[in-house]
């Protein structure tokens, strides 16, 4: 596994620290109000669990999950809903919670889902920001790590469903997505 890890980016020590804050500032900024975490699965699903431990607010979670990958390392543009909210949106304080936004395609198509479904109010948290890959602008609330255009895998994170229990952020070897070319 190793070898596959072109080097690490962010160690679980700065990751945790930067959720900490995160989990801080969210939890001021909603202090009176409801608040609903909708994560997107599947890679940010690590994110939540440690975010939702370091809030002292309470909050609601929920899930949803959209398609772009397909299992490639670059994005098509072609979103798809593949799993939808359980509860209501309707009148909620929604905070998107996503692990990594890069062309910004599949976080445009959420927005635009779940702003016609009246929420009261709707934000995005991303724990990573990687601005240079970027086709459409993306507002983000919360940003945890702005990161290089590289493919990341670790901390949720994953390519081709191997890697996302590493306990922190690494650069995928290139040669590991050239061999299936
Ligand atoms: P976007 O639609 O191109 O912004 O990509 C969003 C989704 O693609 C993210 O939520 C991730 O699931 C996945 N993704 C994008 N970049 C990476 C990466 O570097 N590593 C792992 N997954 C990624
Ligand atoms: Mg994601």
């Amino acid at each position: 596994m190793k070898k596959d890890i072109l080097k690490v980016l962010l160690t679980k020590e700065q990751i945790q620290k930067r959720v900490k804050e995160l989990a801080r500032q969210i939890s001021r900024d909603y202090q009176g109000k409801d608040l609903t975490l909708v994560a997107t699965l599947k890679g940010s699903v690590i994110f939540l669990s440690d975010l939702i431990r370091f809030m002292n607010h309470p909050c609601a979670i929920d899930f949803i999950a959209a398609s772009s990958y397909r299992g490639q390392v670059t994005s098509s543009g072609v979103v798809r809903l593949v799993m939808d909210l359980r509860e209501s949106p309707v009148g909620k304080n929604l905070l998107i919670v996503e692990d990594i936004i890069d062309t910004g395609y599949t976080m445009d198509y959420l927005l635009k889902n779940l702003s016609t479904r009246q929420p009261k109010s709707l934000k995005v948290c991303t724990l990573l920001d990687k601005p240079a890959a970027r086709k459409v602008f993306i507002p983000i609330d919360y940003r945890g790590f702005t990161i290089p255009n590289e493919f990341v895998v670790g901390y949720g994170m994953d390519y081709l469903e191997k890697y996302r229990n590493l306990p922190y952020i690494g650069v995928l070897n290139p040669e590991i997505y050239r061999e299936r070319k």
